[in-house]
């Protein structure tokens, strides 16, 4: 039986057409819906998946127009030993990315995708990273057998009709092809939430396509974000350099605007690592007494940043995204107060704990807990079960999906094809001991060494082990899509080559909100409060404040941070910046680790500046 295409009119483009119709003839689903992006579509499938028990309405008088999903247990986030990058070569993807031959892993794919959506529907979702039409986006088409993959596209990109009139006859468009792995047989009852033990996640750079299969979780499922706007777009920005361009960047990067009293507006673009404290840095509000001297911070992205010098030579960022797949635990009024006015309504919630009034909850979302919930993997949940068991009523990967409109602090440039002009670059990792509150890099290249050398302790946003330093460069371990030593390269080679044509780069700074004392408490509040540090930051630019010279760059004194209305001491500064030499030796050593695992292709640019802190350091 062949199945019919169903192809709308408006579709023109009879490449796509066929490659459609080629995945369905081999994935075999029960038929095919081509997405139109609407609300009626987004409401109508919203409501099949309640049908099936795939969502959970929640109550609209406390959450309107919103839904809970709870995923498999074993389908709670990214799986980074199961994502692969099939380049030709296996030293284009280099020693940090899994690699299979692409002639193998085609043929492992066709056993996979063969009958992979018996008895389910395959949706041609349509896609645009970067707003619609701009010269900057790049399309995607996903087919995907998950309806909850649809609706997440829909909040998470510019999803629907329009792109195919774009892509006109003849348009370019990166084919993402995703099952959930769960074949259903005649008469067979479906799961609540469809997947494989067996995942893959897969990438063909030279052929730009992105194959994912067994999972319908976040960056395994939605193709456009971590797979496509990362992994191929990096591959994109880096084939796009040559003698006369620098190519471009794509970067695991938040973007906000932030308003100085002095009447200036900046940008700065920041990579932390998955649940590092990106979406908490975008929405940010600044503390009362700063506020009112006229600080204001505003959001362009959340996640990530697709960069490119324009022709004066200034760094322009897109958010390529169009909305939030962000950690609940830990948001709440106090740390994040624009963040929980966007959850108020028109919210998918994944993993997270459903009251007893049908609204949800998450550790840390209020002080006092209710008194009884359904937890995340559906059963009863009390705070006693939590005390005596240790047992989370939300799962610690728990995550919100929102359009990026509902955010109250929306940039309004957040949706310009021009981008905005980066002032500043910031790289934090999680690091509860020697890595000190704020360093200024003393140049590009030393700012690069700081950036590729980060270390960062693993979390929940990954499967595998949590809590153990690893180096992250760039918070772009999971994501870089080709050799991470030409990757390093790439980012000197733009610097370089933006400097010789006399533009003025941004200055290049690294933090760490996560010190912890010996009871492994944070010892920096955090969140409103770093607004203090993106004002040294932004004086440092204007040569408005001062700091201190250390081995790699410069820091702020007590004085040189406005603690207008905060109290913090100088006992308790001092632990967070201090630098202890034999912490750092140790880390010098993870640096050389490193570097020796990198040391095909490594810029011998690093070698220099690592010998040179090290001699520093004494
Ligand atoms: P991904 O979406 O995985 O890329 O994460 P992200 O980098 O956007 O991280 P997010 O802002 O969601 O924060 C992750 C966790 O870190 C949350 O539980 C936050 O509450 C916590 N967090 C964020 N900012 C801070 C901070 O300044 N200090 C402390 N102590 N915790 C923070
Ligand atoms: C991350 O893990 O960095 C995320 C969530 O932003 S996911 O979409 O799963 O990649
Ligand atoms: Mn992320």
């Amino acid at each position: 039986m062949t199945i019919s295409l169903n192809a709308p009119a408006y579709v023109r483009h009879e490449g796509l057409k066929k490659w459609v119709a080629e995945i369905a003839a081999q994935a075999k689903p029960a038929n095919i819906v081509w997405c139109d992006g609407t609300d009626e579509e987004y409401d109508r499938l919203c409501a099949e998946m309640v049908q099936t028990g795939m969502l959970t309405r929640l109550n609209p008088e406390k959450r309107p127009n919103s839904y809970l999903a709870r995923s498999s247990p074993d389908d709670v986030a990214r799986v980074e030993d199961r994502t692969f990058i099939c380049s030709h070569d296996k030293a284009a993807a280099g020693p940090t990315n899994n690699w299979i031959a692409p002639a193998e892993m085609r043929v492992k794919l066709d056993e996979l995708f063969e009958g992979a959506m018996a008895g389910r529907t395959m949706y041609v979702i349509p896609f645009s990273m970067g707003p619609l039409g701009s010269p900057i986006a790049q399309i995607g088409i996903e087919l995907s057998d998950s309806p909850y993959v649809v609706v997440n596209m829909k909040l998470m990109t510019r999803m629907g009709r329009k792109v195919f009139d774009v892509l006109g006859e003849t348009g370019d468009f990166v084919p993402c092809v995703h099952s959930v792995g769960a074949p259903l047989a005649a008469g067979q009852a479906d799961m609540d939430w469809p997947c494989n033990p067996t995942k893959y996640i897969v990438h063909f750079p030279e052929t730009r396509e992105i194959w994912s299969y067994g999972s319908g979780y976040g960056g395994n499922a939605l193709l456009g974000k971590k797979c496509f706007a990362l992994r191929i777009a990096s591959n994109m920005g880096r084939s796009e350099s040559s003698m006369t361009s620098p190519g471009w960047l794509a970067e695991h990067m938040l973007i906000l605007g932030v308003e100085a009293p002095w009447g200036k507006k900046y940008h700065v673009a920041a990579a932390f690592p998955s649940a590092c404290g990106k979406t908490n840095f975008a929405m940010l509000i600044p503390p009362a007494g700063m506020a009112e001297q006229g600080w204001k911070i505003t959001t362009i992205g959340d996640d990530i940043a697709w960069i490119k010098p324009d022709a004066k030579g200034n760094l322009r960022a897109i958010n390529p995204e169009a909305g939030y797949f962000g950690v609940a635990p830990g948001t709440n009024k106090s740390s994040n107060f624009n963040c929980m006015t966007t959850l108020s309504q028109d919210t998918i919630f994944t993993n997270v704990a459903l009251t007893d009034e049908g609204d949800v909850w998450w550790e840390g979302m209020t002080k006092v807990p209710p008194a009884h919930a359904i937890d995340w993997q559906g059963r009863d949940w009390t705070p006693e079960l939590a005390k005596e068991k240790g047992i989370k009523a939300a799962h610690p990967n728990s995550r919100f999906t929102v359009a990026a409109t509902q955010n109250p602090v929306l940039d309004p440039e957040w949706d310009n094809p021009e981008g905005v002009v980066i002032d500043a670059f910031i790289f934090g990792g999680r690091r509860s001991t020697t890595v000190p509150l704020v360093t200024e890099a003393r140049d590009w290249a030393e700012g690069v060494y700081m950036a590729a050398t980060m270390g960062s302790e693993t979390t929940a946003a990954a499967a595998g082990q949590l809590g153990v330093v690893r180096r992250d460069p760039f918070a772009m371990l999971p994501f870089c899509g080709y050799n991470m030593a030409e990757y390093f390269s790439h980012w000197l080679e733009l610097g370089e080559h933006l400097q010789s044509s006399g533009a003025k780069l941004p200055k290049i700074f690294c933090v760490n909100w996560f010190r912890t004392d010996e009871e492994g408490k944070f010892v920096w509040p955090g969140f409103s409060e770093n607004t203090r540090v993106l004002k040294w930051m932004l004086s440092r630019i204007e040569g408005q404040a001062e700091g201190q010279e250390h081995v790699f760059g410069i820091t702020p004194k007590y004085e040189d941070l406005d603690w207008l209305g905060m109290d913090f001491s100088i006992e308790k500064f001092t632990t967070i910046t201090s630098i202890d030499s034999a912490a750092w030796r140790k880390e010098f050593e993870l640096h050389t680790e490193l570097f020796e695992r990198l040391a095909v292709g490594l810029p011998p640019e690093l070698l220099k500046i690592k010998a040179n802190f090290e001699s520093r350091l004494g």
